[in-house]
Parts: C-alpha cells; sequence; structure tokens
C-alpha cells in the first residue's frame, strides 16, 4: 500500500484510531487507579483483550503501540502485530520519546526523539507498523505558550515527519494543546490556529507531502477550569472554523485526541462537527482515554471480567464509529 492509501485506510468511513500507546510510566499511571500492578505481562493481556474485541475492527482502522507492545506475542504465541493485521487493523507505533523542559523557557516543553529516528524507523517498518506518532505538548498559561516554544516544537515535528515518510510510514502529526488551565474557548481557538500555522509553514518548507500525513491536534475547548465552559456546538463551530482557515485540503484525515474530556463528551463533539460537514478532509478519531477509560474501569485486573471490559470498548468504539458520520445520540448511549 503507498502512504496515502494507509492514510486514507486510517480514516475510512464509520473508522478511527485506538491510541494503545501509553508509556510504561503512563500506563502504570492508568492501572494505579484501578488497582492492578503493572508488569509486562499485565499489559499484554490488557492490550490483548482490548485487540481481540470481537468486531472492534467495524471501528477501528488501527492501532498505535508502544515499543513494548510491537514486540509482544499473546498469549498463544501470535504477536500482537500479526493479531492486529488479520483483522484488518493497521499496526502503528509512537516514536518520540517524550516531552522534556525546553531550555530557557520555564513551563515548557519541547519533544525529543530524534537522534537515530531513523534508524528505528527502519526497526519498526520491519516489525510491521505502517504508521508512526509523534507527540509535541503545548501549554496554555500566563503569557505561555511563547513563540519559540510554538516554532521549536513545529520544526520537530516536521523533522519527524520527513524521517517518516521517507521510511515509508504515514506520519501522524500531533501538537497537542493542553487544555489544562482557566483559559477561555477564544484563547484556545487563538493557541491552536497559530500553532498549527507553524506546523503546516514547517512541514511544506521541510518537503513533507501533506497527502501522505494526519493531524493528531485538540479540539478547540475552554480550559478544563474555564468557568465559562463552552457548549457542544461552540466546541464544534470553533474547532471547524480553525481548522479550515489552517489544515490544507491535501490533508487526508484530521484524527482528534480525547485529550482528558470525558468519553462521551469526546464523542459528542466528533459527531457535532460531522454533522456540521462539508470538509475537504475527514474528521476522525485517534483517542486514548475516550476510547479506554470504561473498559479499563469494567476490567479492574480480573481475568474473569474480559467480557465486560472488551464489551465496554466495542460500545465505545461504535459511538465514535456513530460519530464519524453524525450520527451519533443520546439514546444510543442509553440503548447499551
Ligand atoms: P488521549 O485521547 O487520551 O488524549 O490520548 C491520545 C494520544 O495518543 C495522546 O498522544
Amino acid at each position: 500500500m503507498s502512504l496515502e492509501q494507509t492514510a486514507l485506510a486510517l480514516v475510512a468511513p464509520r473508522k478511527g484510531i485506538l491510541a494503545a500507546d501509553e508509556s510504561t510510566p503512563t500506563i502504570k499511571k492508568r492501572f494505579d487507579q484501578i488497582g492492578v500492578e503493572s508488569s509486562e505481562d499485565t499489559r499484554r493481556f490488557y492490550r490483548e483483550m482490548l485487540f481481540t474485541t470481537d468486531h472492534c475492527e467495524d471501528f477501528i482502522s488501527g492501532a498505535i503501540l508502544y515499543d513494548e507492545t510491537l514486540r509482544q506475542s499473546a498469549a498463544d504465541g501470535t504477536p500482537l502485530v500479526k493479531l492486529l493485521e488479520n483483522r484488518g487493523i493497521v499496526p502503528g507505533i509512537k516514536v518520540d520519546a517524550g516531552a522534556k523542559d525546553l531550555a530557557g523557557a520555564p513551563g515548557e516543553k519541547i519533544t525529543e526523539g530524534l537522534d537515530g529516528l531513523r534508524d528505528r524507523l527502519i526497526e519498526y517498518h520491519g516489525l510491521g507498523a505502517r504508521f508512526a506518532k509523534w507527540r509535541a505538548v503545548i501549554a496554555i498559561g500566563d503569557g505561555l505558550p511563547s513563540e519559540y516554544c510554538l516554532a521549536a516544537n513545529a520544526h520537530a515535528l516536521a523533522r519527524y515527519a520527513a524521517l517518516c515518510v521517507e521510511q515509508g510510514l504515514v506520519p501522524i502529526v500531533e501538537p497537542e494543546i493542553l487544555m489544562d488551565g482557566t483559559h477561555t474557548i477564544e484563547t484556545s481557538y487563538a493557541v491552536t490556529e497559530r500553532t498549527l500555522t507553524l506546523v503546516f509553514g514547517e512541514l511544506l518548507a521541510q518537503r513533507v507531502p501533506l497527502e501522505q500525513i494526519l493531524l493528531k491536534p485538540n479540539m478547540v475547548l475552554s480550559g478544563y477550569e474555564c468557568p465559562q465552559q463552552a457548549s457542544v456546538r461552540e466546541v464544534a463551530e470553533q474547532t471547524v472554523r480553525c481548522f479550515r482557515r489552517v489544515v490544507p485540503a491535501a490533508v487526508p484525515g484530521i484524527v482528534f485526541l480525547s485529550g482528558g474530556q470525558s468519553d462521551e463528551a469526546a464523542t459528542a463533539h466528533l459527531n457535532e462537527m460531522n454533522r456540521i460537514g462539508g470538509f475537504p478532509w475527514q474528521l476522525s478519531f485517534s483517542y486514548g482515554r475516550a476510547l479506554q477509560q470504561p473498559a479499563l474501569k469494567a476490567w479492574g485486573g480480573k481475568p474473569e471480567n474480559k467480557t465486560a471490559a472488551q464489551q465496554a470498548f466495542f460500545h465505545r468504539a461504535k459511538m465514535n464509529g456513530a460519530a464519524r458520520s453524525g450520527d451519533y445520540d443520546d439514546a444510543m448511549e442509553q440503548a447499551a
């Protein structure tokens, strides 16, 4: 498959991406919340459980894995990558090395992982990965973000994307503006627009063919501590307005992160945007928490809860699948 074809397969109608690429420290935090020890084996069990959910491939086009998972095998010895491929789910890989303090910019981060990236991409491709993810983290605060932070992260995202294209992996370009804070939706709009403007400037400057990438952005939301929370309709309108202005039509798809929204809010926002419709790109999801949270809770680390956990995961995948075409509503939640 060409990179264009893989990118289009990842944003096929009714489908979206499962982000299951939590680093070892991050998955430990998720397991801590349900009182489960994080070991190589519990992590393998949990992720195998998600990937083997009956018919999840009806709504899940691809799964982003962490390095450890890409190398793991299911209980019956089948490599997890193979297990995904057999279902028609495209395996992907997180390739950044995490967000670290940006020198000279208190409170701001730069994502590391460019050194040696070409060789790692060659290895990952050999292990079956067909797309990759790199996340930049931008905080909103007093005087933040700085133009310096936005420019440094945009540059790194484009360097990563260019290397992915060279090595035959579709790059998911993820500039995440955190929604922690008291800022209004207008501030979120302004920061998102500025960030994406710089990101696309760098992608073009570094000769990245936009037909071969996917953008994974935040939605334009009120800060989580903002007293004036925007409605679902407002979020959809502001997000769509922003993306129409700054995301070139050549990009095949926009796959949102959930970023700490409740699972139902993440679905409702995506649904409302697709109701507006008429876009040059597909509007889809690449959710981590919003797809996994109910399944994690239902599982609670107990093998006997596997079926309940898979049902919870399937339900969220199906709801988000419906939101891809604006066909989701509250009644569908209640019916479950
Ligand atoms: P959330 O949907 O939990 O924000 O995770 C998506 C992701 O992959 C962040 O990099």
